[in-house]
């Protein structure tokens, strides 16, 4: 029935009123762009906008709805998109922080309840999931991304697309996910915002795409295209990958969303004369909403006339939003939700039980010395200084939605709150960027007079995120002066890095006792760290990407193919810096824990694997500490010969066990034939007969790692494209 509808408003439409399908002003309320100040009300009376882009206030939403059902000839509801990224209202870690947890499950239930705030308010198009794989510091978006391993980021895509659309967009609390951006952003030259992409055909198959896929296969309802060009062929107008890759060969019939203003921006990239040849680019490659630029609404009905733009293509984009229109169910009810619902006290406070959990399992306790931590009942007077001490907005990061940055809990409070035996003393000193020698002579006192000190360091929320690019990966302003001041006083002294990105901190991870990687940690940031810094919480984060020590590393992803000159230390004719280590300050996958894990060797159930075969990978784990604790255990791959070189290490799965004091338990993996294979010279899938390793462990660690070989009996290789 809903098809039928489609169908006859289709042949019922006008053109004007189709081009109106495809277009999603900016109303203004989160703007990123160089959005106008637009009459959003009149441009959906007059049926030119069929979504509308940053409405935020459920009654505005309620209202602009209603004008669409009954003020237009043929009543369409809108689609009411808004970044709902890490939370709604409640505010969630960052990606780049979540993404340490290693959980699909928490990574769903927090998209779940963020989609639940939302939808009760009316939203129901969220521009999230961010699958861009990231493995360059500088670019700000970092932040946003689950990280640089592939695997980690198609476990991402499927888990955040279940959250948000829940079991069927047709249920008022399913909000409509868009996966982006597709594809190659997380690429941009030297990690400079914006910036021209050019990646190798196999890194776009082997690395850039599968999270997309993974999101489509999942029943992802829209995809936003990238800002970027791709060698060349900017994603607005690449028509060989959307069209022919995820249209064609994945089958994706969802939208297909411009980022903003990125349909004119053809113009800049230098592929298009004006707004008529931008809007028949975009078009003829598959893109149906025109989010915040003028090129559907004045230059799509020039190409028409010009005969550049098709209005078969025009049909098939109206065609696949009115569906999704129909999927959301807005026919039948739109504008409906009732924020009242998710406001009620213990909806509230599950919510922020939920933010607390993500918040505690997304911090990485990457060093703990002279046992410094958890703090101890020796620690009567403690201080806490830095420019993050109790930044409260900062704890929400960047792309925060309508999250209220009044309601975070700072690392003050939350300490504060866990500790009230305790003498807490608290010194900014200086700020993220700025400041000056009185205030770091304030905190040093601070920190002279304490039996143990709290370094709050890092980036403020403003470094991060969308055009936040930067060259330098060190501390920002003056905190190393600080941080090297309070240091050289000899305090135990415990670092909790607030970013959104890793930092170039080699010299501060050597000298702190502790150290804590933190993302931006939501609503629940205070909370989160005094549990994990007080040990009511058992850190169990790991590194989502390798940690470089210095810019000029970058990128130095777990992945990289041998060379043929491999780092050899007594050959100075090997691949190597004159001034640093190969190796990051911190692998993937690396993450400390109050107690010990330890594995023994791995076992697998075969020694040879035919192409239809599974085979089964265990290994047996103890926790051989004090304390209850959570370990996550890597599987990697690695074909030592084939017939083009393969990365050192590839991640194939991971799984997490949970294990009390003294205990143990086993963790499971199974491979399937086509999980060994890989992509040949012409990019076809294959897998040779021979040896490939297994390597099971706790991080990228390639000297840590189990080892154990298994033979493949069957050569398979396959003409069809991947
Ligand atoms: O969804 C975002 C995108 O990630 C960056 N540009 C603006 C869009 C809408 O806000």
């Amino acid at each position: 029935a809903e098809q039928q509808r489609v169908d006859a408003l289709l042949r019922a439409m006008t053109l004007e009123e189709k081009i109106g399908q495809l277009i999603m002003p900016d109303a203004g309320g989160l703007t990123t762009g160089p959005g106008k100040p637009f009459d959003i009300r009149a441009l959906v009376v007059a049926g030119r906008a069929g979504s509308l882009l940053n409405v935020t206030e459920f009654e505005d939403i309620r209202e602009v709805q209603r004008l669409a059902v009954h003020g237009t000839r043929l009543g369409i509801p809108l689609l009411l998109g808004l970044d709902v990224l890490h939370g709604h209202r409640t505010i969630f870690p960052v990606p780049f922080a979540e993404a340490a947890a290693f959980d699909p499950d928490l990574w769903r239930r927090t998209a779940r309840a963020a989609a639940e705030e939302a939808t009760a308010e009316g939203i129901n198009l969220t521009f999230a999931p961010m699958l861009d794989i990231a493995r360059d510091p500088r670019w700000g978006r970092i932040a946003e991304s689950p990280g640089e391993d592939p695997l980690v980021a198609r476990r991402w895509a499927e888990a955040k697309v279940r959250g948000f659309q829940h079991r069927s967009l047709a249920l008022p609390c399913a909000l409509a996910a868009t996966a982006k951006h597709f594809a190659g952003y997380g690429a941009v030259a030297a990690g400079r915002e914006y910036a021209p992409v050019d990646l190798s055909e196999r890194l776009v198959r082997e690395v850039y795409l599968p999270p997309f896929e993974a999101a489509v296969q999942a029943g992802v309802a829209a995809v936003m295209t990238a800002f970027t060009d791709l060698a060349g062929v900017p994603m607005t107008a690449n028509a060989a990958v959307l069209r022919d890759v995820l249209r064609g060969r994945w089958g994706f019939d969802g939208v297909v969303v411009s980022d903003y203003g990125a349909i004119a921006e053809l113009i800049h990239h230098g592929v298009a004369e004006d707004l008529a040849g931008a809007a028949a680019l975009a078009l003829r490659a598959g893109v149906d909403i025109d989010m915040a630029s003028d090129a559907y609404a004045t230059g799509l009905p020039v190409a028409l006339e010009h005969g550049t733009a098709r209005m078969e293509d025009v049909d098939a984009a109206v065609r696949r939003v009115l569906s999704l229109k129909a999927a959301l169910g807005l026919f039948k009810v739109a504008g409906a939700g009732d924020p009242r619902t998710p406001s009620r006290p213990h909806r509230v406070r599950l919510r922020r039980e939920l933010a607390r959990e993500a918040a505690q399992r997304s911090i990485v306790l990457l060093k703990n010395e002279r046992a410094v931590l958890p703090l101890g009942s020796g620690v009567k007077r403690l201080a806490l200084v830095g420019p993050l001490v109790d930044a409260r907005a900062d704890m929400l990061g960047p792309w925060s939605a309508l999250g209220e940055p009044d309601r975070a809990v700072t690392y003050l409070e939350g300490l504060a709150e866990a500790l009230p035996e305790v003498r807490i003393s608290a010194v900014r000193g200086i700020g993220t960027q700025g400041g000056d020698g009185a205030g770091i002579r304030e905190a040093v006192a601070a920190a002279a007079a304490a039996d143990a000190v709290v370094l709050c360091l890092g980036e403020d929320r403003s470094m991060s995120g969308e055009a936040a690019s930067r060259a330098s990966l060190d501390l920002p302003g003056l905190q190393r002066d600080l941080a090297e001041a309070v240091l050289e006083l000899g305090r135990p002294a415990i670092v909790v890095l607030t970013s959104g990105r890793p930092l170039a901190v080699e010299w501060l991870a050597e000298r702190a006792d502790a150290f804590l990687a933190a993302g931006f940690l939501g609503h629940e940031a205070g909370r989160a760290m005094a549990d994990v810094l007080t040990g009511r919480s058992n850190p169990s984060g790991r590194l989502p990407v390798s940690w470089p020590r210095a810019v000029g590393q970058v990128p130095v992803p777990y992945s990289q193919r041998p060379g043929g000159r491999p780092f050899d230390p007594d050959n100075v004719f090997t691949s190597r810096y004159l001034d640093l280590s190969n190796e990051p300050l911190f692998r993937f996958g690396e993450g400390l824990s109050y107690t010990t894990f330890v594995l023994e060797e791995a076992r697998a159930d075969r020694s040879k694997l035919g192409s239809s075969d599974r085979l089964l990978v265990q290994v047996d784990v103890r926790n051989e500490g004090p304390r209850d604790g959570e370990e996550t255990v890597f599987l990697f791959i690695h074909d030592p010969v084939a017939s083009v070189s393969r990365p050192v290490l590839e991640l194939k799965d991971f799984a997490r066990i949970v294990l009390a004091a003294g205990g143990r338990g086993t963790v499971s993996f199974t491979l399937a034939g086509s999980d060994l294979s890989y992509l040949d010279a012409g990019l076809h899938p294959r897998l040779d007969a021979g040896l490939v390793e297994i390597l099971v462990g706790t991080s990228a660690d390639r000297k840590r790692l189990h080892r154990l070989q298994v033979e493949i009996c069957a050569e398979i290789r396959s003409e069809r494209d991947h």
